[in-house]
């Protein structure tokens, strides 16, 4: 046990697992743009810019998923703390600026706080921030790139002993196709360790009417066009290309078969795009008008299709809440 002076003087833990690495980034970059259907992958729309654009997102009028899931807790947050164990370590995936575990944790009481994202960077003010709010809670902030599965390094392996609790919102799971969200979750049951009460507790974007779901994804005021073609400015520095966005336009539309979103960038007419690989070697790409980089899948649930996957990939026991329209859900899935 800490005393009162040894909690006032706490800090965060941190541990920085993820390195950057250009020549694989260029190459996987490289590989994605030669293809007959261009494609780049999702996490590039994710530079600082970037960041804030989806945090604007967020408050669209439009993009209703964030505002739904904070509904669902506001609502439910009594019912859903008491089906979840006391005293865990909770682990937050994608943690960002903490706000949306840090707003949850009166209600939960979790004993070990363990904010995870790509890198520490993005964590560390508000860590320190949220320790001298709960000076009695062991924090540790998890610098890693989640999105191959989770693993735990040995020191918060051995500290996060007891109950789990897996902390996934905001509906960052149906970017994943359904074939690699199986294999995440499948990870994460893993990773819920010996405890019986440990699990999984998940947002997820409920299937609705193509209207409401474009216009999510097609915004009026046009933010959802800028963080979209915000990733060719990042492909600019990273790859020392010349996409000029004046040439690019916006695209979203979704599929019902395969229940997503897509996102694309569309050439307005013909061009051909410039940059360096991993070996410094020039390469290029023509596109014809109309033809599109893909940028993004944003995958849909229903209740039932994502039950099953949670059953899939190996959770016992589950429970879940949705709102009166049916718009998104919060599961949570006991790990046995
Ligand atoms: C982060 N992720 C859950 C968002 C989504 O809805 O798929 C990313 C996003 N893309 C466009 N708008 C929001």
């Amino acid at each position: 046990m800490l005393d009162e002076a040894e909690k006032a003087g706490r800090q965060p833990r941190v541990i920085q697992v993820y390195r950057e690495d250009h020549a694989a980034l260029r190459r996987e970059l490289t590989q994605g743009l030669m293809q007959a259907q261009a494609h780049c992958s999702p996490k590039f729309l994710y530079d600082a810019l970037g960041s804030r654009l989806f945090e604007a997102i967020t408050e669209l009028p439009e993009y209703y998923p964030t505002r739904a899931e904070a509904a669902l807790f506001a609502a439910h947050g009594q019912e859903i703390a008491q089906a979840l164990p006391k005293g865990a370590t909770f682990l937050d995936l994608g943690a960002g600026n903490c706000n949306k575990a840090a707003a949850l944790f009166g209600q939960f009481e979790p004993a070990r706080y363990v904010a995870i994202d790509i890198s520490v960077r993005f964590l560390q003010d508000a860590l320190q921030c949220l320790q001298r709010q709960h000076p009695g809670m062991e924090m540790w902030g998890l610098g890693v790139d989640f999105s191959g599965g989770v693993v735990l390094p040995a020191p918060i392996e051995q500290a996060a002993a007891g109950p789990r609790l897996w902390f996934y919102p905001g509906s960052s799971i149906g970017n994943f196709t359904p074939d690699a969200a199986l294999d995440f979750l499948r990870s994460v049951r893993q990773a819920c360790g010996p405890d019986k009460g440990s699990g999984l507790l998940i947002g997820v974007d409920l299937v609705k009417d193509t209207p409401t779901l474009e216009a999510a994804y097609d915004d009026a005021l046009g933010v959802t066009a800028a963080f979209n073609l915000n990733l060719l400015l990042h492909l600019n520095r990273l790859l020392q290309a010349n996409f000029h966005l004046p040439e690019w336009r916006h695209r979203a539309h979704y599929d019902p078969v395969q229940q997503r979103i897509e996102m694309h960038l569309q050439a307005r007419d013909a061009l051909t795009v410039q940059w360096r690989d991993e070996s410094g070697q020039p390469r290029q790409r023509f596109m014809q008008a109309g033809q599109t980089l893909h940028t993004e899948n944003s995958y849909k649930w229903t209740v039932h299709g994502f039950s099953d996957l949670l059953q899939q990939a190996g959770f016992g026991s589950q429970r879940h809440w949705t709102d009166e329209a049916q718009a998104f859900a919060v599961f949570w899935a006991r790990a046995q």
